[in-house]
């Protein structure tokens, strides 16, 4: 399949996704069932001791709600999101809005879109999209982000995490346990949910995350939070 054959698939299987799904996810956010409040407070912190005018580069941003109040008040030079789903993109153009710079909104697969381009960035930040790729997908990514963000630069990504060992059938268990926690959720919202992330995610162990940020040329990478299920860990990788 070609690069661009794989885009439209992805694109429109993307703003299906969105549409059928962005009901259940907002309410997995507003629930704060995967702790998106502490670990966008984790990336607050962390980006208060970027550089006054840094660039943010926020990949599969959604409607970057989070991001936007994770940056509130920060002296950021430029922000650009990028995310398949134009009615994501819809929403996060009003979220956005308020930020103190240029700003920038591309539709588009982010791993087509980082083998193209050529700009530099400060900080890269992926929020809970990464994991969708294998392996091997997810080290292309990485190096191109590593290409871009330079000596200086720093990846930012909270992602599925399995514990030392834990197969991703081990990890999908470890989800499949939080049904009674998804209290706001009817039986059929748990189903289309789990059913997304049995058919979609790929988690990694932390040594198997470490080993994606030195084969991608970085030299760094620190755990900054761990959700309290235990399933998601937020880590920065620096040169
Ligand atoms: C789970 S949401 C995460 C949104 C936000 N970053 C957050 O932290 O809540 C995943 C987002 O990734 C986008 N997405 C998935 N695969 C993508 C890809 N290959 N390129 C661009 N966006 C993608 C989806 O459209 C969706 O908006």
């Amino acid at each position: 399949m070609t690069a661009t054959t794989r885009t439209e698939v992805a694109a429109n299987s993307s703003a299906r996704l969105f549409q059928d799904m962005w009901g259940i996810y907002r309410k997995v956010v507003d629930n704060n069932y995967l702790n998106h409040r502490e670990a966008y407070a984790a990336l607050r912190r962390l980006l208060q001791n970027q550089r006054p005018g840094f660039t943010f580069l926020d990949i599969a941003c959604g409607d970057a709600s989070f991001s936007a109040a994770a940056l509130t008040g920060l002296p950021i030079g430029r922000y650009i999101g990028i995310d398949l789903s134009q009615p994501a993109l819809n929403e996060a153009s009003a979220n956005i809005a308020d930020l103190p710079c240029p700003t920038e909104l591309r539709h588009g697969d982010f791993a087509d879109w980082l083998t193209a381009c050529e700009e530099p960035v400060d900080l890269a930040w992926i929020g809970l999209s990464l994991h969708h790729l294998p392996f091997e997908r997810k080290l292309e990514t990485m190096r191109h982000l590593r290409r871009l963000l330079g000596q200086a630069g720093t990846l930012l990504i909270y992602e599925n995490t399995c514990r030392t060992s834990e197969s991703r059938a081990g990890w999908m268990k470890r989800w499949d346990r939080q049904r009674n926690d998804f209290s706001a959720f009817n039986g059929l919202e748990w189903l289309l949910l789990t059913t997304h992330v049995h058919g979609m995610d790929h988690p990694e162990t932390v040594s198997a995350w470490r080993e994606l940020g030195h084969r991608s040329g970085f030299d760094h990478m620190r755990e900054h939070y761990c959700s309290s299920s235990g399933l998601f860990r937020l880590f920065s990788f620096s040169a």
